[in-house]
């Protein structure tokens, strides 16, 4: 059906509502009215429908059926949905347009009418006038004959379906000769579209539609998620769901509460299934797997999310070391699996997305932009993480490594640090040319890139550093002692050893700590090395690494100090588990450790690391129920309350449990390091904001008066809340 002109009438006089752009994603580029919100009441003159809501209604309402796969050979006519997204009126007589569809090729309508005597139009005409009127982005339906196809149509049968919306397999491009238009909604003129535009969250659904690098990563997730699935298939694992209500336990990170009708009680939403997944390798099933939901309420970060996914899985009559080489197994299969399916485009403004492959990938494996080597991922052990790299998931892309414990004169420690003996650490940082770049950066320009990375360091790694600042030193060879003066000869002497092809630009870093074992995922230099990886790489004085490193950190402190920040599980021992308190130690001299020295016991937990992103955790289970309790009572310190919250898991242990161990991958941060993001935002439909809300539907709410009743729950009096 073509759009009347009534309709047309009515689709141009809709009211601009609140949205117009503005400049960067910090500052939104809509700017919104007065309330915050982009949709504006509307008010009736009156309850009863109107006509023009009536007939409104019905011609957006009715439409063709899509064509399907099968239909689409030249010179038939089809019917294809979609967005309007792009026109180009060559002239009165000819438009061209595209009509965007999901998962599809890319459609170019193109309509030819001679306007001729217009109380007679040709046939069509009423259509050519639609589309060259019609808001830009609408939902149409358009119907035409097709006129030609690109793309490698593969021909056989599972591919020729007769499911409306489908299009035929290996087609690109196709191009219809329009008959027919209809508009089935109408794009509001307010939303302003240009190159580059960027909503803001709170209109979630304009950003997946136009950012193509966003949708492109929403598409690949679940692309990731059916390939991780079949490889656990594969290997016979079974797929179960585990309850979202749970119970609150302390299991380490703080929970989210459920209030029920029943007064005081409560479900707690699962940190993780961790206690649901043992309890299944006593019931019998061998390997279980789940893409679980999981719901933590700590400090949000780029790569940390309230609520997120997680590939949880677990295999009994198994240790570490079997859980370990099967994760490896299942990303290989799906880092060849996604340079089988996607190619890495890369936009504007040097981002770069998966879109899915439009012909085969090269044999070349320098093209292949998820390259994965065959020989096992390497291994290192959480000592030698902290030791090295200054962090427990270090990025071993970037190019230098720190020397810990440099013995430097009194003259100097005492000018960085404010600590009686410190332990200084040092790496070496040298400048290299990029791609953007073809020379070295000079003395100069390597100074004032250092100056600026050093003062704009969070406070906690500068100016409130409380082991002092980090000095940095730039080897310049016109000057004395190669402009290691502050070390003096004896300190001169060591880092020329330690560093023997130093040369003009080079930049030496120092940072104190105290001379105790480490503890906790980072020093204060490996967070400073990985902050001024990314700096130099954004400022050009490095270049960009697009290497996937895989990285097993493993033999982790089995206890670490309480903070106040985490929870832990609440003991009396002024340590908590550092995984979780379920995991195993690492040895027979970790058991006796465990007893005499707690802090220095190592635990069988192992994490994934990729490109110095934590991408999973995982460890071998204390499989029975008396060594779990102990180290509940006796080592942990745990009240008989505390203990009782875990009975349910001590039951199942003492059923026969056998051995076991498991791994959960942080699927959004996989996706998002895997499709070139850093942040897990980006492969989430609706994330969550820095302060955990849903800024699309404005969760979450305040809870009413009713509610509260409903829920047994009272506001704590003002007085109550200021004395604690
Ligand atoms: P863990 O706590 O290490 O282990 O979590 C496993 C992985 O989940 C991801 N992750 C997160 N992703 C986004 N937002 C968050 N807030 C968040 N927290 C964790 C990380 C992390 O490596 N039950 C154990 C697993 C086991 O022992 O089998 C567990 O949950 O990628």
């Amino acid at each position: 059906m073509a759009l009347s002109r009534p309709s047309m009438r009515r689709l141009t006089s809709l009211k601009p509502s609140n949205l117009r752009p503005c400049t960067s994603f910090l500052q939104p580029r809509l700017i919104r009215r007065p309330s915050g919100v982009s949709w504006v009441p509307q008010r009736f003159t009156h309850s009863d429908i109107t006509q023009q809501l009536r007939e409104e209604w019905s011609s957006y309402n009715h439409f063709p059926q899509a064509s399907s796969a099968n239909q689409f050979v030249n010179g038939q006519t089809v019917t294809v949905h979609g967005f309007l997204s792009q026109r180009r009126i060559s002239s009165k007589k000819l438009i061209f347009a595209n009509v965007q569809v999901d998962n599809g090729p890319s459609i170019q309508v193109v309509s030819h009418s001679e306007p001729g005597d217009e109380s007679n139009p040709p046939p069509g005409h009423e259509a050519h006038l639609a589309l060259r009127a019609l808001p830009l982005h609408s939902p149409v339906a358009v119907t035409g004959t097709v006129v030609s196809q690109k793309g490698d149509r593969d021909l056989s049968a599972s591919s020729q379906r007769d499911v409306p919306g489908s299009f035929p397999k290996g087609v690109t491009h196709l191009e219809i000769s329009l008959q027919n238009i209809q508009p089935l909604n109408a794009f509001p003129k307010d939303i302003i579209v240009s190159k580059g535009v960027q909503f803001p969250p709170s209109a979630r659904h304009l950003q997946i539609r136009f950012d193509e690098a966003l949708q492109a990563r929403i598409r690949a997730r679940p692309k990731i998620g059916h390939e991780l699935r079949k490889s656990l298939t594969d290997l016979n694992f079974t797929e179960v769901e585990t309850p979202i209500l749970f119970k609150s336990t302390p299991e380490g990170a703080r929970e989210f509460l459920v209030p029920t009708r029943r007064a005081g009680l409560a479900y707690a939403l699962p940190q993780s299934p961790q206690q649901y997944k043992q309890i299944l390798m006593s019931s019998g099933i061998r390997g279980y797997y789940q893409f679980a939901r999981c719901f933590r309420d700590e400090d949000l970060r780029a790569d940390r999310q309230p609520e997120f996914t997680q590939l949880d899985l677990e295999m009994s009559f198994a240790t570490g070391q079997d859980v370990m080489r099967t994760v490896e197994s299942i990303m290989k299969d799906l880092m060849k699996s996604l340079n089988s399916q996607f190619e890495l485009v890369q936009s504007d403004i040097k981002e770069r997305y998966p879109v899915p492959r439009r012909t085969p990938p090269s044999s070349d494996p320098s093209s292949n932009p998820w390259p994965v080597s065959d020989k096992p991922f390497p291994r290192i052990t959480y000592e030698e993480a902290m030791s090295r790299f200054g962090v427990d998931k270090p990025d071993t892309r970037i190019p230098f490594e720190i020397t810990p414990n440099v013995p430097l004169p009194e003259s100097f420690t005492s000018m960085i640090s404010p600590l009686p003996s410190p332990t200084i650490d040092t790496f070496l940082f040298t400048p290299t040319t990029t791609t953007t770049t073809t020379t070295s950066p000079s003395i100069r320009d390597t100074t004032t890139f250092v100056h600026t990375f050093l003062s704009t360091l969070p406070p906690a790694l500068f100016s409130l550093n409380p082991n002092g600042q980090p000095a940095a030193l730039i080897i310049d060879t016109s000057k004395p002692l190669m402009g290691l003066s502050p070390l003096s000869h004896s300190g001169f002497e060591t880092i020329t050893n330690l560093y023997p092809s130093l040369t003009s630009g080079d930049v030496i870093f120092f940072q104190a700590r105290p001379p105790t074992p480490f503890s906790g995922g980072s020093t204060a230099l490996g967070q400073i090395r990985t902050l001024l990886y990314s700096s130099a790489v954004t400022s050009g004085f490095l270049p960009p690494s697009h290497q996937f490193n895989f990285l097993w950190v493993q033999n982790f402190p089995m206890f670490t100090p309480n903070t106040e920040t985490d929870p832990g599980q609440g003991g009396q021992s002024g340590f908590s588990a550092t995984h979780h308190p379920f995991t195993a130690p690492l040895t027979d001299a970790d058991v006796e450790l465990m007893v005499t020295n707690p802090l220095a016991a190592r635990a069988d937990h192992y994490d994934l690391v990729l490109n110095g992103v934590e991408l999973g955790g995982g460890s071998r289970r204390i499989h029975t129920a008396k060594m779990q309790e102990y180290v509940f009572r006796e080592i942990l310190k745990m009240s008989d309350k505390g203990v009782k919250q875990f009975s349910h898991l001590l039951e199942a242990l003492r059923a026969g449990c056998p051995p076991h161990a498991g791994f959960a991958l942080g699927f959004d941060r996989l996706c998002a390091v895997l499709t070139g993001t850093d942040s897990v935002r980006d492969v989430i439909a609706f994330p969550k904001s820095m302060k955990g809300e849903d800024l699309t539907v404005r969760s979450p709410g305040k809870i009413t008066s009713e509610e509260l009743g409903t829920y047994h729950l009272a506001f704590r009096p003002k007085e109550e809340k200021k004395k604690e």
